[in-house]
């Protein structure tokens, strides 16, 4: 029998695996709603407006007369649904990743959710499986939604490639360039009202920047596409894989999942 996560277990563990390991009083408070502690008036705190990005300041990580690129960019275009994305994905030759890999591995969870999570590119399993983060980090990434109170039915999950690098190696420029449009068009149909960029690679190819994920991380940034009217508020924070292997960085990850748990808050 599958038991229901609870939200308060889940961020219990969290914390402990990022290293809190201490009990600061005998009697348990509710953090979250005593107005004497820092997180209770962040939710009808005026928020910063989000910067905008404009699409055309992104690195030229997609040039206009690569074919792939150019194809990719049509084929988005003219999709009006998720469905009909996601078909044409499935007819996209322009990424050569398809050809090695066993799915092809579009999305997870709650299409129209107001979170959408994007990560890098599937791993071993997620390539055997075709979703997104369904290996150890996409675990990870669970115990993370459970802890800000949500998970797969209110949030939804996608990633910046949408097949496999062989041997999970780094993604080449040519192949973000070739799965970007795909991307663009994903959010702008999805319609989310806060993103969540999971790791450098996701970071930088929607954010325009240079800069690494460390200086880039748990900040209110904003990704804004061509196709979309209003930039769309967006945070960057420690991918899972990382995370999985520098634990002590949980406890970063974990301010950024409570300042993105406060911004879907004021954003409802
Ligand atoms: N890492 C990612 O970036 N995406 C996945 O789907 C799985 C692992």
């Amino acid at each position: 029998m599958t038991s229901t996560p609870n939200p308060m277990r889940a961020a219990l563990a969290f914390q402990l695996e990022a290293g809190a390991d201490e009990a600061v009083a005998g009697v348990a408070r509710r953090w979250y709603r005593d107005p004497a502690t820092a997180l209770a008036p962040q939710p009808t705190r005026a928020l910063p407006p989000a910067p905008a990005v404009s699409a055309r300041a992104l690195p030229p990580i997609a040039t206009s007369d690569d074919p792939a690129t150019a194809t990719a960019r049509a084929l988005a275009a003219a999709a009006t649904s998720v469905d009909e994305l996601k078909r044409a994905l499935q007819a996209f030759d322009g990424c050569a990743l398809k050809d090695t890999a066993t799915n092809l591995v579009f999305a997870d969870g709650a299409f129209g959710a107001p979170l959408m999570l994007i990560g890098e590119a599937p791993g071993r399993e997620e390539d055997r499986d075709g979703l997104p983060f369904v290996g150890a980090a996409g675990k990870l990434l669970d115990r993370l939604l459970t802890a800000i109170g949500r998970d797969r039915s209110n949030a939804y999950i996608s990633n910046i490639l949408f097949w496999r690098p062989p041997g999970n190696r780094q993604p080449t420029p040519g192949e973000i360039a070739a799965c970007l449009p795909f991307v663009e068009r994903h959010i702008e149909l999805a319609r989310p009202r806060v993103i969540v960029l999971l790791g450098g690679t996701a970071a930088k190819s929607l954010l325009g920047r240079s800069d690494g994920i460390t200086r880039l991380r748990g900040q209110w940034l904003a990704v804004q596409t061509a196709g979309m009217e209003h930039p769309v508020p967006a945070m960057a924070t420690f991918h899972p894989a990382f995370l999985l292997r520098q634990p002590a960085q949980k406890r970063a990850a974990w301010r950024d999942f409570l300042a993105i748990r406060a911004r879907l808050d004021a954003e409802s």
